[in-house]
Formats: structure tokens, C-alpha cells, sequence
């Protein structure tokens, strides 16, 4: 301000040197250009106060804009943070479901497979008898071997002597023939009539066993027994020695069909 008061002094300085108004006072043209003066500079600070308020006002707004700014940056770092949380959680959902889907499909799978498993698979079936049911043999006489070791899936009769299948499939079957010093057993094994093998047990001077197997392919309901080919009162077996067992037996081999 005291610029301004300088150059007004100049001016009022400058303006002295010109010739005065004779209707006025000597020094009234000074007084009028002083008054305007003082009126620039009343205007003048009136002008520096408007361009303070508005400097005010600019650094209010900084002030408001840095606090939205602030706001925001707040609102967008919740917002990343509830984004990352929400990523998080369905990155567990997505795991959660991959591992529930695959142990799903992993019991399907364990379910078909047994399902196979079971279709392909063959069934239990076995049996072993022995101790006949006579000793002296004659002849087309069916052997019935009376004491029951196993017979799972019951194919076997200790009644009829028989066994019938209880599934259509391959079987191998035995018979095991002891006979006492100089006595002979004429025995063949049979399917449904037909000789599936043969055998003639003998010992001289001693007791002795021999064993004789077959394969018989077999539908259900087909029967394989072992009966006497040649009767005789010497032809004997052994039919409840501890030692000397005569037997009787057979299992399913396979029960698919080539
Ligand atoms: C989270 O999963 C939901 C439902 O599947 C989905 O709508 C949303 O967009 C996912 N969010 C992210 C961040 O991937």
C-alpha cells in the first residue's frame, strides 16, 4: 500500500505545478486528486480483500477436494479390499467344488466299477465230500459220499451223490479213490450220463489212493456224479478210513462263456 501512497504523492506533486483554479481554494484541485486517490485506494484494498477471499476460497476448495479425495481413496481401498476377500472366498468355493466334484465322480466310478466288478466276476461255488455211503460197489451204483466238507453255493446232494450247478460255467472236478490191500474200484465220472474220466484204483499187497480229474463245461441244472463202471464183491472202496479218504469234489473255474 505505501507504493500506491508514494505515487499519489508523486501525482498530487506534479499536478500542484499546474495553474490553479481561481474559483477554488489554492491547494483545491490537490484536495479533489487526494480524495480520488484515497478512493483508488479504498477501492484498491477492497480489490486485495475480494482477491484474499478468493484465495481463501481456492485453498477451502483444495482443502474440500484433498478431504473427497481422501474420501475416496478410503471408499476404493474397502472396496479392493471386500473384492480381494470376495476373490478369496470364491477361489475356496471354486477349490471346495473341484474337490467335492472329483470325490463325487471318484465314488461313481468306485460304484461302476464294483457294479462290473461283480458282473464279471466269477461266483463262489466249490464243494468236497467224502466217506461213500457203501464199500462194496455194483456195477452203474452212483457213489454217495456222505460226509460234507464244504459246498458253497450248495450244488452239492449227500442225498443223491449228485452235483448240480447252480450256474452255467467251467468247473474242474476230482474224485479220490482209496481202496484196502487187493481190493479194486472200477469208478468213472460222469456228466449227466456222460463219462467225462475214468479210472481203476488198485493196490497190490498195499492200501493206496489215486486221484483222477476233469473240465466239464456246465449249464445250470447239468449234474456230475462218480459211479461204479464194474460191479463186483471184491471191488471196494474205503468209506470212512482217517487216513485213506475217498472223495469227491469240484469248483467253478470260470463263468464266462468263450
Ligand atoms: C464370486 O462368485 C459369484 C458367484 O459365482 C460371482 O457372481 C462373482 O462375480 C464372483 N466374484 C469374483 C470377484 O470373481
Amino acid at each position: 500500500m505505501s507504493g500506491i501512497i508514494q505515487f499519489l504523492l508523486l501525482v498530487s506533486a506534479t499536478v500542484a505545478s499546474e495553474p490553479s483554479n481561481p474559483a477554488c481554494s489554492k491547494y483545491d484541485y490537490e484536495e479533489k486528486m487526494l480524495e480520488r486517490m484515497i478512493r483508488m485506494e479504498f477501492a484498491f484494498e477492497k480489490l486485495g480483500e475480494k482477491v484474499e477471499q478468493n484465495l481463501n476460497n481456492i485453498k477451502d476448495e483444495k482443502e474440500r477436494f484433498r478431504s473427497d479425495v481422501d474420501v475416496m481413496k478410503e471408499q476404493e481401498e474397502r472396496k479392493l479390499a471386500s473384492l480381494m476377500k470376495e476373490v478369496e472366498r470364491n477361489q475356496s468355493s471354486t477349490l471346495n467344488k473341484v474337490v467335492t466334484d472329483s470325490k463325487n465322480s471318484l465314488e461313481q466310478m468306485n460304484a461302476a466299477f464294483s457294479n462290473i466288478q461283480e458282473q464279471i466276476a466269477t461266483p463262489l461255488v466249490y464243494f468236497h465230500a467224502h466217506s461213500p455211503q457203501t464199500s462194496i460197489l455194483s456195477t452203474g451204483e452212483v457213489i454217495v459220499y456222505k460226509t460234507v466238507e464244504a459246498n458253497q453255493g450248495n450244488g452239492y446232494s449227500s442225498t443223491t451223490g449228485k452235483f448240480t450247478a447252480p450256474v452255467r460255467g467251467f468247473y474242474l472236478c476230482f474224485m479220490h479213490t482209496c481202496t484196502a490191500t487187493n481190493k479194486i474200484a472200477y469208478l468213472q465220472m460222469v456228466k449227466d450220463g456222460s463219462v467225462l474220466t475214468a479210472s481203476k484204483q488198485y493196490g497190490n499187497g498195499v492200501s493206496s489212493c489215486s486221484s483222477s480229474q476233469a473240465f466239464a463245461w456246465l449249464d445250470a441244472w447239468e449234474t456230475v456224479w462218480v459211479q461204479c463202471s464194474t460191479g463186483h464183491q471184491n471191488r471196494q472202496v474205503y468209506e470212512g478210513h482217517p487216513h485213506y479218504w475217498t472223495s469227491f469234489g469240484g469248483a467253478l473255474i470260470n463263468n464266462v462263456r468263450v
